[in-house]
C-alpha cells in the first residue's frame, strides 16, 4: 500500500473532487479518508445524495484511539462506494468534532503506514493547510503530498507561501522528495510550467477544467457515472501516475530505513510498515 494526501492551501481548488475522482480512477483497491476537520462529510452528501446515514465514520476512529483497536475499527467504520474499489471513511460532520479528531492524526498516521503491504492504497482529504486540527502528522507520514492550486494569480500567490513552508517541514524530518502539485485547470490563465516555476515545487499532475465531471462527482449524478469529458478522461493516467510516484517513494523509504539513512521519525515509521 501507499499514503497519498491531498490538500490546498485556499479558496476551494477542488481537493476533495479530485479525491473522489482520483479514489475510483485508481489502479488498485483504495481507502479514502475524509480527514478534513471543516467537517460537513462532502463525499456523503454529494456523490451519495445524503443516503447512507451518518452514524461511523472518523469520530468513531478517534472513539477507538481512545478506548479500542484503531486498526480493527478501521474495517468497522469503512462505507464501500457501489461499482468501484474504493471504501470511504467519512468526516466528521460538523467543526466542533475536529477537536475531538485531532489527537488522533499522530497514531491514525502511523497505523496507516503500517498496514499491510498487500492492502488497499489510502488517499487522505487532508483539507486546507492551516486550519485548526489539520492532519499535518498524515502529511508528513504520507508518501505523496498533492498540494492541489487553480491556475488564477490569487490561488498561486497564496499556494506558493504554503508550498515553500511544506517543502521546509517536510525537509526538517528527512522528507520533500513526496511534495507536489496539483493543477487543477491549467491554462486558466496560467500554464503548468508557469505555475511550477511560481511555486518551485514539481508537477505530479495536472487535470483539466471541466464543470460537467466537477460537478458530476461533487453532487453526485443519478447514474452515479463519470462523463466522458476532459475530467473523465485526464484522471485514469493521472491517477496511474500519481499511485506509481506515491508506491516509488515508498520503496525507496523501505531501502532508506533498512540500510539506517533516514532520519529518525520517519525511520519509527517505516519499521512499523513491515
Ligand atoms: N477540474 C475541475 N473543473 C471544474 N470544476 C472543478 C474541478 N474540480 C473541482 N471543481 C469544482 O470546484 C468546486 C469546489 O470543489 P471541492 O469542494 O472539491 O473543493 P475543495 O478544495 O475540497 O474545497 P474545500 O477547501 O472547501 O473543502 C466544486 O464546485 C467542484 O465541482
Ligand atoms: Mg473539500
Amino acid at each position: 500500500m501507499s499514503l497519498t494526501v491531498l490538500t490546498s492551501a485556499s479558496g476551494a481548488p477542488g481537493v476533495t473532487t479530485t479525491a473522489l475522482g482520483l479514489a475510483m480512477s485508481w489502479p488498485r483497491p483504495v481507502l479514502l479518508i475524509d480527514a478534513d476537520p471543516a467537517g460537513g462529510s462532502p463525499i456523503l452528501a454529494g456523490w451519495f445524495h445524503g443516503r447512507p446515514p451518518h452514524h461511523r465514520g472518523l469520530l468513531d476512529l478517534a472513539m477507538a484511539h481512545a478506548y479500542g483497536d484503531l486498526r480493527t475499527a478501521i474495517q468497522d467504520v469503512v462505507i464501500p462506494v457501489p461499482d468501484t474499489q474504493v471504501t470511504l471513511v467519512s468526516g466528521v460532520r460538523s467543526p466542533t468534532h475536529a477537536p475531538a479528531v485531532a489527537a488522533l492524526w499522530p497514531e491514525l498516521a502511523r497505523v496507516l503506514v503500517g498496514l499491510d503491504r498487500t492492502g488497499p492504497d489510502v488517499i487522505v482529504d487532508a483539507g486546507r493547510l492551516g486550519a485548526s486540527q489539520a492532519p499535518q502528522p498524515i502529511l508528513e507520514a504520507a508518501d505523496a503530498v498533492l498540494l492541489a492550486c487553480r491556475s488564477t494569480l490569487p490561488a498561486i500567490s497564496t499556494a506558493r507561501g504554503w508550498a515553500r513552508d511544506l517543502h521546509d517541514r517536510f525537509s526538517a524530518v528527512g522528507g520533500g522528495h513526496h511534495l507536489g502539485l496539483l493543477v487543477i485547470g491549467p491554462g486558466r490563465p496560467f500554464g503548468t510550467a508557469e505555475v511550477k516555476g511560481a511555486l518551485g515545487v514539481p508537477v505530479l499532475g495536472a487535470l483539466p477544467w471541466d464543470v460537467r465531471t466537477a460537478q458530476a462527482i461533487h453532487l453526485g449524478e443519478a447514474s452515479r457515472r463519470l462523463t466522458h469529458g476532459p475530467l473523465a478522461r485526464a484522471l485514469r493516467p493521472t491517477a496511474e501516475a500519481i499511485a506509481s510516484f506515491a508506491a516509488g517513494n515508498r520503496a525507496r523509504l523501505a531501502s532508506a530505513s533498512v540500510s539506517g539513512d533516514r532520519a529518525p521519525e520517519l525511520a519509527d515509521d517505516q519499521a512499523g510498515r513491515r
